[in-house]
């Protein structure tokens, strides 16, 4: 089979190994790929938003399968294009990609199907979102609308920081349109969990939960990212928790789309917290989350090709989803500066395998790997204790070089005190 892969970073590199183990892929694509992911797949140079051009790609190059990773193309349509090119995906259509790309509309469904979320109000009008906030107390959530690069999401610490980005939002317009409604909700408190699931609409089943590290700096510490480091499986998604996440989220979220007439197909993700009153959801994304991927997918021992097909085939209910009983742990190495300025252009030297080290922000040139992006590697590894996944990660971490690479020292040490804690 020829299989495309759209998406081009960390989070593909790890898609794209787990890819390459099935027996089934003669041929494999991604566009547009990175210097490391050219590694594993045939890399084609293309803006991933240019979704017309994407899925006429796939048609000109006779594609079987397509895998589309990353919410931007996911919301404008690339599986509509690519379904209607009669190529099958893993992916969700735009109309169910909207659970991401839009806030209002997930907490609105959240909200009509009594799944459990934090209190809210919508807001199209900033002198109305003003006046509600006159009636709050800190601190309390603002989030845009649409898609944010990860950014549109600010807790305040007071009522007038709250103001402050509600107009940076709607009337400054930092986000663009994306900002142009916002959602105002209630600060909650616990610790968060990542849960991505396989869906075909009829069946859903989990994967290994995953704990993420958002925060630049070492102890939470630091401006929000894209995710510094991950950890799975999560200490603090117990069974008993994972039952009533099953009952009163992931099973209504499913049959909330299928009754919107928006059934949802591929890789659902659930953002969690477990606050005093139980798990709620923060978030939903329409896609596998980037880092969590590069510590869920090497855990994987079923094949990941299967069951991305048999999604799309709407028979998930027919393949295994086995999951190995070890522990990850995924170290990213970023540019010192990220997630604000940084430089690139830094040649990347490894004195160790590359098994697990997946590619997010490099590129090739002249044979050499320079540093292309804010956050640059993942280092995962696996082993059978949390304790040995992250004594590795961090062993392979010093054996690979660049100027101004910067890493957090602490990923995984509060899933190990939550272990601790538990005994
Ligand atoms: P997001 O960009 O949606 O992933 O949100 C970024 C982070 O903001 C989440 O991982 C949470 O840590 C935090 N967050 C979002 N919503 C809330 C909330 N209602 N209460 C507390 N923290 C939140
Ligand atoms: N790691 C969170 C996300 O992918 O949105």
């Amino acid at each position: 089979m020829r299989v495309l892969v759209v998406g081009n970073g960390g989070r593909e590199h790890a898609i794209i190994q787990s890819l390459k183990k099935s027996k089934k892929i003669d041929a494999l694509y991604a566009i547009a790929g990175n210097g490391g992911i050219a590694n594993d797949a045939i890399t084609v140079d293309m803006d991933v938003k240019n979704v017309q051009a994407v899925a006429d790609w796939a048609e000109q190059n006779k594609i079987d399968f397509a895998v589309v990773a990353p919410d931007d193309p996911l919301v404008l349509g690339a599986v509509n294009l690519l379904n209607e090119k009669g190529i099958p995906c893993f992916g969700p259509s735009k109309e169910a990609a909207i659970i991401e790309g839009s806030k209002i509309f997930s907490k609105n469904l959240m909200k009509k199907y009594n799944i459990p979320t934090a209190e809210y109000e919508t807001f199209s009008n900033m002198q109305d979102a003003f006046n509600y906030l006159d009636t709050k107390s800190a601190p309390i959530v603002v989030k845009a609308d649409g898609l944010a690069l990860g950014k549109g999401v600010i807790i305040a610490n007071t009522i007038e920081e709250a103001k402050d980005a509600v107009k940076s939002m709607m009337e400054d317009k930092v986000f663009g349109a994306s900002g142009a409604n916002v959602v105002i909700e209630e600060f909650l408190t616990g610790p968060e969990v990542s849960v991505l699931s396989f869906t075909d609409g009829k069946t859903l089943v989990p994967m290994i939960s995953s704990m993420d590290h958002k925060r630049a700096l070492d102890f939470d510490q630091g401006l929000n990212t894209g995710g510094m480091g991950t950890v799975a499986p999560n200490p603090y998604y117990t069974e008993e928790i994972a039952k009533e996440c099953m009952e009163k989220i992931f099973l209504p979220t499913m049959a909330a789309m299928n009754k919107e007439g928006r059934t949802f197909k591929g890789c659902l993700y659930f953002g969690l917290m477990l606050t005093p009153n139980g798990p709620k959801v923060i978030e939903y994304n329409c896609r596998f989350g980037d880092p969590e991927t590069q510590v869920v997918l090497p855990l994987l021992e079923s094949d990941l090709l299967e069951i991305m097909m048999a999604v799309a085939e709407e028979r998930l209910d027919k393949v295994e989803v086995k999951f190995a009983d070890k522990s990850a742990c995924c170290v990213i190495m970023a540019s010192e500066g990220y997630p604000a300025s940084y430089k690139k252009g830094f040649e990347i030297t490894f004195d160790t395998d590359r098994e697990n080290v997946f590619v997010a922000g490099a590129r090739l040139v002249d044979g050499k790997l320079l540093t292309n992006g804010g956050r640059v590697l993942g280092v995962t590894a696996i082993d059978e204790t949390l304790k040995g996944a992250i004594d590795k990660a961090y062993e392979k971490v010093s054996k690979i070089h660049f100027e101004n690479a910067y890493c957090r020292k602490d990923i995984g040490a509060r899933a190990l005190k939550a272990y601790g804690e538990q005994k």
